[in-house]
């Protein structure tokens, strides 16, 4: 009698146990699966949001952001597009972009043409370096072009006419090897 109630309980226990042990590991594995993605993703988020070109949905919870406007992102939720061909409808300084625009590692195209960006380049663009098309033309961008842009190799097309910079191009474009001349 007495053995064969404790190993009943003994069994209940053990169930318990496992039970407990499980769903333990499936909520840390969901968890932290779930962080990785999100933190990564929340940055890309902010670093939009800290532009302030999208004012508009600085109320919106974060990982919102591929349904900004002009905003285009891959299936894991990174930003890979930016199209704000005149929609920026206020002057404004490209130079406050944020450095954490650094982070959108995946953006291949950004078009900002057609603005009235004031101020000069950002070195940090030269973060961007799966940058393909990067559009800037006609707007009052000021300064020279930054030689941090010659780390963007897989750059193709590169448009700044129609602004008011300054001074020669960088001998590191020279590493622009796909740049197609238009
Ligand atoms: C965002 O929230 C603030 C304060 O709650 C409100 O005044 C503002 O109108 C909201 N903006 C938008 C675009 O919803
Ligand atoms: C989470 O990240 C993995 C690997 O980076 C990716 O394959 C997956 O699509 C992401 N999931 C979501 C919901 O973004
Ligand atoms: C961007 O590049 C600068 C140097 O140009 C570097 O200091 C900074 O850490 C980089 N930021 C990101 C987010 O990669
Ligand atoms: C250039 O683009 C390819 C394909 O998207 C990518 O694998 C590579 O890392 C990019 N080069 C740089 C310097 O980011
Ligand atoms: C970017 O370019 C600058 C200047 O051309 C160089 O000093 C720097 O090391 C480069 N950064 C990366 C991450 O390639
Ligand atoms: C071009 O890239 C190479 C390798 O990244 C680097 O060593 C060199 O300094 C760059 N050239 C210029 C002019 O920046």
């Amino acid at each position: 009698m007495a053995p064969s109630v404790s190993i009943s309980i003994l069994i209940v226990a053990l169930w318990v146990l496992y039970i407990l042990m499980h769903s333990t590991t499936m909520v840390i594995a969901a968890g932290s699966g779930a962080a990785s993605n999100s933190s990564a993703l929340e940055l890309e988020a902010k670093a939009l949001l800290e532009s302030g070109w999208w004012a508009d949905y600085s109320n919106d919870t974060f990982l919102n952001h591929c349904k900004f406007d002009g905003i285009k992102c891959n299936a894991g939720g990174s930003v890979i597009e930016i199209d704000r061909v005149g929609t920026l409808y206020y002057r404004d300084a490209i130079s406050k972009l944020p450095p954490s625009f650094g982070t959108l590692s995946k953006l291949s195209h950004l078009d900002l043409s057609r603005n009235s960006l004031t101020g000069k380049l950002p070195p940090s663009f030269g973060n961007l370096t799966r940058l393909v098309k990067f559009d800037i033309s006609a707007n009052s961008i000021t300064g020279s072009i930054p030689k941090e842009l010659g780390n963007l190799t897989n750059l193709t097309h590169f448009s700044a006419q129609g602004n008011r910079l300054v001074g020669e191009l960088p001998l590191s474009l020279a590493n622009l090897t796909r740049l197609q001349i238009e």
